[in-house]
């Protein structure tokens, strides 16, 4: 838990709970706070299976995947390849366009090159690779553009520009390719950006959606679709926005999703009967290396 990205508090707070649910469960379970020792705290303890509450970078883009392979520990969580695709945002959506699954139409900026943008407004630019919507600005009128990207930009070297789209914001955790319970997600202020998501009071959250059956079963077989083409493994989260037309917009695949008694995975769970520490377990149960050498 922990790590060295700016959702590190997040991280502490995924990571704490797990672990009291494992103790509760009676698992000996001890936290790691990942820093750039990682490797020694790795090879000085013996540890039979790493439940990963990393968030973001060196976390959840498949550099700790990679160092737990080396180290033949099993973790939690999709594998190297899977996370480093679902972590970058353009690699993303090339692969789903690719599928012709249903993603906003988006093009790319980098750092010190100068070009004029080629979607019309509303926008929303983002940084390629960030989590907990830091960097994010939904983009309405002109003047608000330099801002955005230079915002983007303090977060990564590539930013992705997506066109707006509106509907319903929803989240579908995945057990595999079992989609949970959908989450609708309703923050108070219209943008689900980092305060809405971690203040309480600021969201409202439906769960069960309230969506028509052929509504929820297209946005189920996208997630199922997501999770397969980028790789998915465990309980990952799939978002997406339902567009005023029905079409399931995929927003990102959540390798490591929160898991705070109030995320949305657990929210799911709950709706489907399965408690937070029973999660946990299920969750658990899932982790797996990618070499078996
Ligand atoms: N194309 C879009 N149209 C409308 N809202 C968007 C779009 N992209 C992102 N958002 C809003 O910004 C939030 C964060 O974007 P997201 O791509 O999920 O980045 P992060 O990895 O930081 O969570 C989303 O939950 C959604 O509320
Ligand atoms: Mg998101």
């Amino acid at each position: 838990m922990g790590g060295l990205s700016p959702e590190r508090e997040v991280s502490i707070v995924t990571g704490n709970s797990i672990l009291e649910a494992l103790n509760r469960k009676g698992l000996t379970a001890l936290p790691i706070h990942v820093d750039h020792n990682i490797g020694e705290t790795l090879k000085s303890n013996p540890i039979d299976l790493a439940f990963l509450a990393l968030h973001g970078t060196f976390g959840e883009d498949g550099c700790i995947q990679g160092l737990l392979e080396y180290f033949k520990i099993p973790y939690t969580g999709s594998g190297v390849m899977g996370s480093a695709l679902a972590y970058d945002k353009l690699k993303s959506k090339e692969i789903l366009k690719f599928h012709g699954i249903p993603t906003a139409d988006y093009e790319v900026f980098y750092k010190n090159q100068k070009k004029s943008r080629r979607l019309d407004l509303p926008v929303v630019a983002k940084p390629i690779n960030q989590g907990s919507s830091l960097g994010v600005t939904i983009v309405r009128d002109e003047d608000q553009w330099e801002s955005a990207l230079e915002t983007a930009f303090s977060y990564s070297n590539e930013v992705i520009v997506e066109k707006f789209i509106d509907g319903k914001l929803l989240a579908i955790g995945m057990n595999g390719m079992t989609p949970m319970p959908i989450v609708h997600i309703r923050p108070k202020s219209g943008f689900y950006d980092y305060e809405a998501k971690y203040t309480s009071g600021k969201t409202e959250y439906i769960c069960p959606a309230d969506l028509e059956e052929n509504e929820a079963d297209r946005c189920r077989q996208t997630a199922q679709q997501v999770f397969q083409v980028l790789r998915g493994r465990g309980f990952p989260r799939v978002d997406i926005i339902l567009d005023g037309d029905g079409v399931p917009q995929v927003l990102e695949m959540n390798t490591i999703p929160g898991m705070t008694p109030t995320s949305l995975l657990p929210m799911a769970a709950r709706e489907m009967g399965l408690e937070f520490d029973e999660l946990v377990i299920e969750i658990l149960k899932t982790a797996q290396r990618d070499y078996t050498e």
